[in-house]
């Protein structure tokens, strides 16, 4: 099924209040995501065809949506050829961060009510990196994630993309996430500091765990080294500045069939940097 873009802005920059995107990323920020892209590349080596990645956190607003956006951007500046979903249907962003039309979206394809072609766009931030909006807010987000018209665009998208993301709502809000887990080749937790809790990490893994073990690493967000704990210090690295874009992957959750995969030559190695 070929899909077809349509490009609705030119703007890259970020929206008014919000963490920088794209080419607006400082460049200590943007290279925290290109060393996240090469630990990706580690974790999910490209190969005949695409990989989907899940993208979640414990609660709202830990920077998912950002994390999402930002990665999606570097892989695309290195070549790659990407599409971000945008699976988070109750609380959309991604068209208010663009700057795109908010509908068609993935809610109005899932329903039969668009057409691939008019769903998949330019998201304005470079031309390998396509997305595909939430849409119009459905009644039953889950039932619509579990179906199998979901799978399929999955499917198909791994066909035209090297990576597709998938932005999803927290894991201890709704069971989007979970749900969604059943079409995600793997998952990515973002961990914010000060918002996320030993507690509620744990329990996010536990349910991940019980949906399959798919979980590549965490991006921690947000970080202050002052702030963080002996839980965080011994699993991340930083160098110091306010504000930190952390990665590394495995981290004594499970043994990933993800892993094994590339031999995981850098586990344990992380990556951080600073607005
Ligand atoms: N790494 C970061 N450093 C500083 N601020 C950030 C970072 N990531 C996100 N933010 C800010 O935190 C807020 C929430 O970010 P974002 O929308 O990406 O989170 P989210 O997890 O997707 O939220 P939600 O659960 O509501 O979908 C935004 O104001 C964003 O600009
Ligand atoms: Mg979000």
């Amino acid at each position: 099924m070929a899909m077809f873009g349509k490009k609705k802005s030119e703007s890259s920059s970020s929206a008014k209040g919000m963490s920088p995107i794209g080419k607006d990323l400082s460049f200590a920020a943007s290279e925290a995501y290109k060393l996240l892209r090469t630990n990706l590349f580690f974790s999910v080596p490209p190969g005949d065809v695409g990989r989907v990645v899940g993208i979640t956190s414990s609660v709202r607003g830990e920077g998912k949506s950002t994390t999402t956006i930002n990665l999606a951007y570097a892989l695309a500046v290195s070549g790659k050829r990407v599409a971000l979903i945008e699976c988070d249907m109750r609380l959309p962003v991604l068209a208010t961060r663009l700057e795109i039309d908010p509908t068609p979206g993935l809610s109005n394809l899932l329903a039969g009510l668009s057409a691939a072609r008019d769903v998949l766009r330019e998201s304005g931030l470079h031309k390998n990196l396509k997305v595909v909006p939430a849409g119009d807010v459905p009644p039953n987000p889950s039932e619509l994630l579990g179906s199998d018209r979901m799978k399929l665009i999955t499917e198909t998208l791994v066909q035209e993309f090297d990576f597709v993301f998938v932005d999803l709502p927290p894991i201890m809000a709704v069971s989007d996430a979970l749900v969604a887990s059943s079409f995600l080749d793997a998952m990515i937790v973002v961990v914010r500091q000060d918002v996320c809790t030993r507690g509620m990490l744990r329990e996010t893994m536990r349910q991940l765990s019980v949906v399959g073990d798919k979980v590549i690493g965490f991006v921690f967000t947000c970080a202050r080294a002052e702030k963080r704990s002996y839980y965080y210090r011994r699993k991340y690295y930083r160098y110091g500045g306010s504000y930190g874009y952390g990665y590394g992957y495995g981290y004594g959750y499970g043994s990933s069939h993800h892993r094994s995969r590339s031999d995981k030559s850098g586990e344990g190695s992380t990556s951080d940097a600073n607005h």
